[in-house]
């Protein structure tokens, strides 16, 4: 079974836990995209884990690997392998030897683009992956395999430091001993990971072949893909299920199932266009509740009501088989809940979020209220473990069946809350193809 797991929204939908659940079923976990600007939580018996680099479902996959699509710091990345290795031991991790390092000088970037930006500033994590991205796509980034050595890992960082003087005026970097320092950290940072490199796109299609179950895990969410979401207010790369392909080397015609991850309602880290947006004394309280703060930065998250055209449209875009859907405990707690349906404009109704500045200021949203279903109580909550999903409160049920038949996809998983026996499956899940 090939599964790939993605965000429907703007990210922070809940797809760590997702993976961490489905992890049981794969051998094989598979980053693609994306760097630390990733934050999932997994709670466990043994305690609370956040990821940034590693993919959640590291926790039980047998094979972890990170695709040559994503952008490592590799400091940070031995950081969070050693904290892992405290858990478990066996840990089975391939690196790809093509994909792209940030380094300390990207980080910077990153801000000082966000500077110049100044009114059009993104928002963005400060992880360096833009910067990463851009030199990527220039020809003149570095890649794990350039670690090993120091005359390519100079030449490359005195090209990169020569096209983005500009911006590097002022900084540390424009220091030549400080580019030498951080050219040797890298380098030693190479002997740690060596163990670790591997051409992973080679070894993913080897695992296909002898039959192993493979899940992909995306970061971010449709909305934040660079092509499709809401530019400029987006990440650097493609976020969607067809990123796959080309940031770990598996074809798209090898999956046979995709899981769209959606919040019951919207959360937001970053500026730009945000149609179902809630401000004021309601907002602050669906954010206490949900505990909305980043994962990677600690800031507040915007939150939002549950946006149904963005999910159509991001379903279509990934082709989506089947919905898991998290948070519907947080969401029942407020007293009057509402779901947009449609948006309106001055020239009538708008079905796709329109991904124009000036167009998407002009929408209304359209909304269907819905009365909250109250907090769920311990009995309650065992039930639900205990008999499945028909235990849930009428009113959750009803919201999810109406998501469902508005968008005519099934609401097969549903997480509430964030440990790992609190997510259920509804029914059994549709699987077009078994392999091993
Ligand atoms: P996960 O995987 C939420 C947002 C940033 C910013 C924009 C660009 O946890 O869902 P970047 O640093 O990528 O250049 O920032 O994208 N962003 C995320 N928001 N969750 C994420 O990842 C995000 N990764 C990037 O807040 O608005
Ligand atoms: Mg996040």
């Amino acid at each position: 079974m090939i599964t790939a797991v993605l965000g429907l929204q703007f990210g922070d939908e809940g797809k760590g836990k997702i993976t961490d659940f489905l992890s049981g079923e794969h051998s094989t976990v598979v980053r693609f995209n994306g760097g630390s600007n990733a934050g999932h939580t997994v709670v466990t018996e043994s305690g609370t884990f956040k990821f940034h680099l590693v993919p959640s479902g590291a926790l039980r996959c047998r094979n972890i690997i990170l695709g040559n699509g994503m952008v490592i710091d590799p400091i940070s990345l031995i950081e969070e392998i050693e904290k892992l290795q405290q858990v478990k031991k066996d840990l089975n991790i391939r690196i790809s030897l093509m994909a792209h390092v940030v380094t300390p000088m990207h980080k910077y970037l990153d801000r000082a683009e966000e500077e110049v930006r100044s009114k059009l500033s993104i928002g963005t994590t400060a992880q360096g992956i833009g910067p990463t991205y851009e030199d990527k796509y220039a020809r003149t980034g570095i890649r794990m395999g350039d670690l090993s050595s120091i005359e390519i890992l100079r030449s490359k960082v005195e090209t990169i430091y020569s096209m983005k003087r500009a911006l590097l005026e002022g900084s540390e970097f424009e220091s030549r001993e400080r580019r030498e320092e951080m050219v040797r950290q890298l380098n030693s940072a190479y002997e740690r990971i060596r163990p670790y490199l591997d051409y992973t796109e080679i070894t993913i299609n080897r695992l296909y072949r002898e039959g192993e179950s493979i899940l992909f895990e995306g970061a971010q969410g449709a909305m934040l893909d660079i092509d499709f979401g809401m530019y400029p207010f987006v990440t650097s790369s493609n976020t969607i299920a067809g990123a796959l392909s080309l940031g770990a080397g598996l074809s798209f015609r090898k999956v046979d199932r995709v899981v769209g991850v959606a919040k019951a309602y919207v959360s937001k880290v970053g500026a730009g266009p945000f149609p179902t947006e809630i401000l004021g004394e309601e907002a602050e309280r669906l954010r206490k509740l949900g505990n909305e703060y980043g994962t990677t930065t600690g800031r507040p998250r915007r939150v939002g009501w549950l946006d149904i055209p963005m999910l159509r449209y991001s379903t279509m875009m990934n082709d989506v088989d089947v919905i898991a859907m998290t948070r519907l405990d947080t969401l029942g707690q407020l007293g009057r809940i509402k779901v947009c349906y449609q948006y309106a404009s001055d020239s009538g109704p708008v079905d796709v979020i329109p991904r124009n500045l000036e167009d998407v200021q002009g929408i209304r949203p359209l909304y269907k209220e819905f009365t909250g279903w109250g907090p769920l109580d311990a009995q309650t909550l065992n039930a639900v473990v205990e008999k499945g999903y028909y235990a849930l409160p009428q009113g959750m049920r009803e919201y999810v069946e109406y998501v469902e038949k508005v968008l005519g996809i099934p609401v097969e998983i549903i997480s509430l809350g964030e440990r790992r026996e609190y997510t259920i499956r509804k029914g059994s899940m549709k699987v077009s193809r078994v392999t091993g």
